[in-house]
């Protein structure tokens, strides 16, 4: 029996697991790591955490499995995407990364838009300039901390640091190097033309590849500290929306999934290349070879419930405890006692600023319409419904492109709630089913390290073979009306408060 290894680098914590060559997960470990938030919209993550936590993940599957290191082939990371790291001409991180979901860079998304043009930008990038994105984190500390960018010898993504850690190679791949804004979206290639515009070095840059390419193998020296052999070969990997997508057979036009992580994003596969010309959604290579992805995103999706349970339920994180529960579980039956609409509280999502539908940097979170009646369950549900329709946003930009999925599947941490899903399937009014295996972005990207290692023809034969869904969850009919008649009062809040958001920020 051969084995393949992923590994998933996520913004709450890295989890790897190791996967029989048919697709059985095996053993998994998970490590979390924080983030900090220096300013009110910013974002950090430290380098060596990821670093540390992919280490000690993968020492423990192969321990607690007992699999010869010898067997497992090939390993793929996925990874948080557009997370900014700096590196100095040793390889040394020169600062804390600045991750997706940071939003200091409005200034700097101006100044890319002035001297790119907005069309050009499009045409090139695929997407709008967007404070998410990594080349606007990369101009800020151009101005913000010269000192630092002019110790600056290489550019990674999040995932493409690790792998440089296990491998020595500066590498990256189309998903995730698609969310740059650097990367000739059309032509899967690093523009010249933008990074001269620019005024960005590209020898910066790490070498693209597709994502099922083999870009290097196991160091000597990661080998020691991991348990792998040097014989391990490592695959581009990609992005964990793309690396989702393969996980969940989201592989062919008219396939479609939602994931509620800390983002949430929902994602539909295209052959062809679409983009939506306001830029609400993105446009990005997805992992298979010469087809393409488009994407809405919630900023705050499972990051809101983390936030609210964090901060509010610390009973429900002892009871859990006691229980030897999952603290979500409680919270879960807390909301489902609250009824649709949670007693007329409506709940914003827009904790780290708004991508899909609003492009806006500046809004915040809103529980609108509090009254004394409300209990802490009601702002529970009113959280989870917030998320759900912040999600509708994003299906609805993707319906006017022309996606229109038969069944929505549901992954991610919040795709594992019943009653998070039923919301889904009310609100989309359109199935929500689970695939069998949920391992999502890890098991993606050990299916790419599959075809990389040439265990399989192609990830679509390979997806075909492995990935299993459940029996969905349908609409409700009787709820369906009753929350469309919620999400039609959801829409106006942004409109009603876009001016007063700017007030707030400029405090
Ligand atoms: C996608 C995005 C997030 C991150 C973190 O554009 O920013 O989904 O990848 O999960």
């Amino acid at each position: 029996m051969k084995y393949v290894l992923g590994i998933d680098l996520g913004t709450s914590g890295t989890k790897t697991v190791l996967f029989q060559q048919d697709g059985v997960a095996v053993c998994s470990s998970t490590v979390e790591y924080p983030m900090s938030q220096p300013q009110n919209g910013w974002a950090e993550q430290d380098p060596k955490d990821w670093w540390n936590a992919a280490v000690s993940t993968v020492k423990t599957v192969l321990t607690k499995s007992g699999v010869d290191a010898k067997d497992v082939v090939s390993l793929g990371i996925s990874g948080q995407m557009h997370g900014l790291v700096m590196l100095d001409e040793n390889g040394e991180v020169l600062r804390p990364s600045i991750i997706w979901c940071d939003q200091r860079t409005q200034a700097e998304c101006d100044e890319i838009t002035e001297k790119v043009g907005y069309d050009n930008l499009i045409r090139i990038t695929a997407n709008p300039a967007l404070t998410g994105f990594t080349l606007s984190k990369i101009m800020w500390v151009r101005k913000h901390q010269p000192e630092i960018y002019a110790k600056c010898r290489h550019i990674l993504l999040p995932k493409d640091y690790v792998r440089y850690m296990l491998t020595g190679d500066y590498a990256t791949e189309v998903s995730d190097a698609s969310g740059m804004q650097l990367l000739d979206v059309p032509n899967r290639c690093w523009s010249d033309e933008l990074l001269q515009i620019l005024d960005i070095d590209k020898s910066m840059l790490a070498k693209v590849y597709e994502s099922c390419e083999v870009t290097g193998h196991v160091s000597e020296a990661a080998a020691a500290l991991t348990g792998l052999t040097a014989e391990t070969l490592v695959v581009g990997g990609a992005g964990d929306n793309a690396a989702a997508a393969v996980g969940t057979g989201v592989v062919e036009d008219g396939k479609a999934f939602t994931t509620i992580g800390t983002s949430g994003v929902v994602f539909a596969h295209t052959d062809k290349l679409s983009i939506d010309p306001q830029g609400r959604v993105h446009t990005f290579c997805c992992a298979v070879p010469g087809a393409w992805h488009v994407m809405g995103v919630t900023q705050a999706a499972g990051l809101s419930l983390k936030w609210f349970r964090d901060n509010f339920c610390a009973a429900e994180k002892e009871t859990a405890a006691a229980m030897g529960v999952d603290t979500y579980e409680l919270t879960n039956q807390e909301a489902a006692k609250s009824p649709i609409g949670a007693n007329k509280l409506i709940y914003a999502p827009y904790l780290m600023g708004e991508r899909t539908p609003h492009l806006d940097a500046d809004c915040r979170g809103i529980f609108f319409g509090l009254s004394a009646m409300h209990q802490r369950r009601d702002l529970l549900r009113a959280v989870m419904e917030g998320v759900t329709y912040s999600l509708n946003d994003c299906l609805g930009v993707l319906a006017g492109m022309g996606v229109a999925p038969e069944q929505m599947l549901a992954c991610g941490g919040g795709g594992k709630s019943p009653l998070w899903r039923q919301m889904l399937a009310d609100v989309f009014n359109c199935p929500v089913a689970t695939t069998v295996n949920t391992e999502g972005p890890a098991l993606g990207v050990a299916i790419l390290a599959g075809v990389g290692a040439g265990l399989y023809p192609s990830v679509q034969e390979a997806c075909r073979a492995m990935i299993h869904v459940n029996e969905p969850q349908n609409p409700i009919a009787e709820n369906v009306p009753q929350y469309a008649k919620v999400y039609e009062v959801f829409k106006k809040i942004y409109p009603a408060n876009k001016e007063v958001f700017k007030d707030l920020a400029a405090l």
